[in-house]
Order: C-alpha cells, then structure tokens, then sequence
C-alpha cells in the first residue's frame, strides 16, 4: 500500500508515533488509531505483505483464542476491522456460523488479518528498519532509500525462533526450527526424524509428519515437560487471559511474578486437545490399522543437551529427568520446536544500550507498556509483546492485544479516550481486592441490599 504524501512530511514535522513491525500487535494498534485522527501514525514492514506465520500454516491448523479477542472487538466492537466485519465483507457469516468451528481455521484467521492489513492506512510494507537514532527532540527510523521521523516508537516486531545453542552450527534444510517447517517439510526426505519440543508448534509439526510419512521409517517426539501436556483451556484458569489479571498480577514483586507464569504457563503453551486427539489416533491406526513399518516413539522428561555430526547424519545425546537416564539417538533430521523469544530487534542498534533490561533480558516494561530508557519522557517507547514476565502470559498471546492496543493509545493522548478499566473481577487475586470486596459485602447487607 501507498502512503499519502502530505503536508506534514513538507513541513518535516514528526510523526506522532511510527511502529516498526506489522504482526497482530501493531495491526491492532494501526486499526484503533483510525478512531484518532489527531495522532498521526505510520508503521513499517519488512515483509512485501502481510503474512501471519507462514512458515507454520500447515494443512488443517487451528487458532488456541476466540475469534472474538480479534484487533478490535474487546474495546472497539464497532470498528469495521472485526472479524464479523470480515466474514459480512466476503459474504461467508452465515457459512462459517453453520460451520459451527470448536476453533477457528488458522488460515481464516490469517485472511483476516491480511484483509484487514490490506485497508488499513498508514501502513507500509518492503520497508525493513535498519537503524533507529534519537536525535534532540525526535526518534529517526532508516530504511532502505529513506528515513523517518517521529516522536513516539512502537516496536511490534514479535518473537524470535529459539535455537539453542548445541543446535546453531547444523542449521541448514535436515536442521531447522519449525517456524520454517512449511517449506522444509515438503522437501524431507529423511528415514530417522527427531522433533525436539512438546509445545503445540512440536505438536503442528509430528502431525504434519504423520500425515504424509512419505520416506520417514522413525518418529521420536520429545518433550522437556513431565508428559505432552494440553492447554489447559477452562474458564477459570482463561482468566489469566483478563485485564483484571493484569491489573493484578503488575502489583506483583519480582519472584511472586516468577511464580505466577509457572503456574499459568499450560494456559498458554500447552497442546490443544484435538492436536494431541489428532496425533493419538493417527498413531493408533498406523500401529494398529495400517500395520504400517513406521515406529514412533514419544518421549517425555527429556532435555536435549548436545548434538554431534555422525556422517551425514545427527546424534543428539538426550538426558531423561524421569530416572536420571542418558540416551543418544541417531537422526537424520531434527526439527526443533523449541519455542520462541522476545528480543530488541537489531534495527535499534545504539539505542538499545540506553533501554533497560530486566533479568530475562526483556526490556523493563513500565505498566503502560512503555519501556524504561534514559531519553527524554516526551520520547516514549512502547514494546508490544515483550512482557510475558512484566504483564503476565497473555502478553505473548493474541487474547489481550486490542486491550493493550487501547491502553497504548489512551498513554499516547493523556486521556481515557478507550475504556481500558478492568471489569470487576469474578476471581479475586489480590489482597486489597478481596478487603475490598468483603467490605463491599458488608456494606450491601448492613444496607439491606442482599438480605434475603
Ligand atoms: C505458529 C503460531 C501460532 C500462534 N497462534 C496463536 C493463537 O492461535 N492464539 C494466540 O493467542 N496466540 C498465538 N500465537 C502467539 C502470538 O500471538 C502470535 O505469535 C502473534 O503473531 C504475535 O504478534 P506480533 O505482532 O507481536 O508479532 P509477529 O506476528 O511476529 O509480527 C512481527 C512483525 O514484525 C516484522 N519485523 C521484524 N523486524 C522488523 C524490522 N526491523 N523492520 C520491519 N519489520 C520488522 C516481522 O516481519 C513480522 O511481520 C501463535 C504463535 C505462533 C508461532
Ligand atoms: N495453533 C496455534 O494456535 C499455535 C501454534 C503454534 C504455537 N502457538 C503458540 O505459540 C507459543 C509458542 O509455542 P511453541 O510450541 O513454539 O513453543 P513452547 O510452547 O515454548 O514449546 C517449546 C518447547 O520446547 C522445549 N525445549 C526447549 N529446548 C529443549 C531441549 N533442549 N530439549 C527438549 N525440549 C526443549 C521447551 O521445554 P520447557 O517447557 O521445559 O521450556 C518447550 O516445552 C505458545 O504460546 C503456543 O501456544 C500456537
């Protein structure tokens, strides 16, 4: 898309704020800022399109969250960029309501996204940010053949694929991370596969696998987890999936913050069901039905620790946590779905030394999404999706993104301009809150309001 010239850039006056990255973060940001005329936004993209995880849109994909939690709906339910929106615009509502989806086709969800990426203004593709320098009273973004000027930066640039370090120097078409597994699987040819990791991008992958096992003779799936754990996708632990938990879990210290994630970590990263439902069955009819030659294995407690050439081929010497055991395994191919990592993108190169960062290297968030640096205050920058430790695990996930989104313009303007308040809370985390809550009580029956 084309981005009007206008009289500010003649004025070389900066932009109200610049995003760099265009992934559902900053797509959902984009979307409410149209309700905003007075801020004068632009964001970029080093990709020609929008593309939402291509490289893990295998046959059959499905989305882990309502497609209510979509770029608008939760603060903005009138926008014309719902997902609603969407299905009305291609004439499909009343198909995919009789669909009757448990979980929507990722796919869909990606056109979707690409729709609205598509309509938006403001956005701008082919436009990798190199370098980013603070200069007096403004931040100046380069790109390939121009730069430009803002006051305000959102970096949305997403998650980065996790390889670890035992797995670097083999990274090549027989070793790879999953986010490329769409064009790597279609060309795999091996006997012997290893799928390291037990989150549901592992799951994607030995799914795919057991679709067209083609050449593959072995399977061996392992997880890092006690067992290939599901989601946990009930109503009371999607709370966590909440601005009221947010709100909450920000009061925490440091090491209760720690605490929190470990105990929520399966709302987020677990499998879905019908991953592991698709996978058990598909086993079970090549075990049982098709009398096939293929042996699969899935192994759980297991930490990948080392990983050595073995002539065309791979040993990777396995620890067991279940007993203690050390296992080496011979694979021709490994695909390492081992997970993925907020980090500053390159492109801010010297500033990056001004940011502060926390103890998992994830830039000290503010609540209001800003990022601790020692600029000047009317220089803010945001970070969308860098505070799973900051704000909670619904920050690396689509849940809260419209929220944040709001929460981001509402700092940016001064004001309340979108209702960002939590509802009051059906599960009461904090201290105060339950004080509060009993003394509200009190009150209503002293009043005579719940007498019955
Ligand atoms: C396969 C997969 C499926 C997922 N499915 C779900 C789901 O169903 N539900 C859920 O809640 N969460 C899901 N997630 C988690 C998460 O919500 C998504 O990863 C989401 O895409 C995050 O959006 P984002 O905009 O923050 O980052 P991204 O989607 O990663 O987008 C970042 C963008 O920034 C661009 N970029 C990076 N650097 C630069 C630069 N220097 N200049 C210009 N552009 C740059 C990238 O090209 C990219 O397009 C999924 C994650 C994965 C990996
Ligand atoms: N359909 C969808 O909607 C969809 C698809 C894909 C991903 N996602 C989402 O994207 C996020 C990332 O998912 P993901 O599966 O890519 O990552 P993940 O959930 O972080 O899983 C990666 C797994 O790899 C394991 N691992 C890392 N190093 C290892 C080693 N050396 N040996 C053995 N195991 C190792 C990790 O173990 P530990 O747990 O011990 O660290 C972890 O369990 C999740 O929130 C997920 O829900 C969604």
């Amino acid at each position: 898309m084309t981005v009007a010239f206008t009289r500010r850039d003649a004025l070389n006056e900066p932009l109200d704020l610049a995003g760099i990255g265009i992934g559902p973060s900053n797509l959902s940001l984009a979307c409410l800022l149209e309700s905003v005329p007075e801020v004068r936004s632009r964001f970029f993209e080093r990709r020609g399109a929008f593309d939402w995880h291509p490289g893990m849109m295998m046959p059959g994909v499905e989305l882990q969250s309502s497609f209510l939690k979509d770029l608008v709906t939760p603060v903005l339910p009138t926008s014309r960029w719902s997902f609603v929106s969407y299905l009305v615009a291609h004439k499909r509502l009343y198909a995919f309501l009789n669909a009757n989806y448990d979980a929507v086709p990722r796919q869909e969800f990606a056109r979707y996204l690409a729709w609205v990426a598509n309509g938006v203004d403001g956005l701008r593709y082919a436009t990798e940010i190199h370098d980013v320098e603070h200069r007096d009273d403004r931040f100046v973004l380069r790109f390939d053949n121009g730069q430009e000027e803002a006051k305000n930066l959102v970096i949305g640039t997403g998650s980065s694929p996790f390889v670890p370090d035992w797995a670097k120097s083999f990274l090549g078409a027989d070793c790879f991370h999953n986010s490329e597994a769409k064009s790597r699987l279609k060309d795999l040819r091996a006997a012997r596969i290893v799928v390291v990791g037990g989150g549901q991008s592992g799951g994607e992958v030995v799914e795919a696998l057991l679709g067209t096992p083609d050449a593959m003779k072995q399977l061996i799936w392992i997880s890092r987890r006690h067992n290939f754990e599901p989601i946990n996708d009930t109503p009371f632990s999607n709370q966590v999936f909440s601005p009221e938990y947010v709100q909450a879990y920000l009061k925490l210290s440091g090491e209760q913050k720690q605490a929190a994630l470990k105990n929520s970590i399966l709302t987020s990263d677990g499998l879905s069901i019908s991953t592991i439902h698709s996978i058990y069955r598909r086993l079970y009819a090549l075990r049982y039905l098709d009398q096939s030659t293929l042996t699969a294995s899935l192994s759980p407690n297991r930490d990948v620790i080392q990983m050595e050439r073995d002539g065309n081929a791979y040993r990777l010497i396995v620890r067991n946590h279940f007993d203690g055991g050390i296992e080496v395994l011979h694979a021709d191919a490994v695909v390492l779905a081992t997970g993925y990592r907020f980090r500053l993108p390159d492109a801010l190169g010297s500033l990056s030394e001004r940011i502060s960062l926390d103890r998992n290297g994830y830039p000290t968030l503010n609540d209001d999404y800003t990022m601790q640096w020692t600029g000047p205050r009317t220089n803010r920058l945001f970070a969308q999706n860098a505070g799973r430790y900051s704000h909670g695990i619904a920050d690396s996930q689509l849940s809260l993104m419209a929220w944040r989104s709001a929460k981001i313009v509402n700092t940016l303007l001064g004001r309340q301009h979108f209702d960002a308040e939590p509802d009051n809370a059906q599960l009461v985390w904090a201290t105060e809150a339950a004080s509060a809550m009993r003394h509200q009580l009190r009150a209503g029956y002293s009043d005579g309001l719940l007498s019955s």
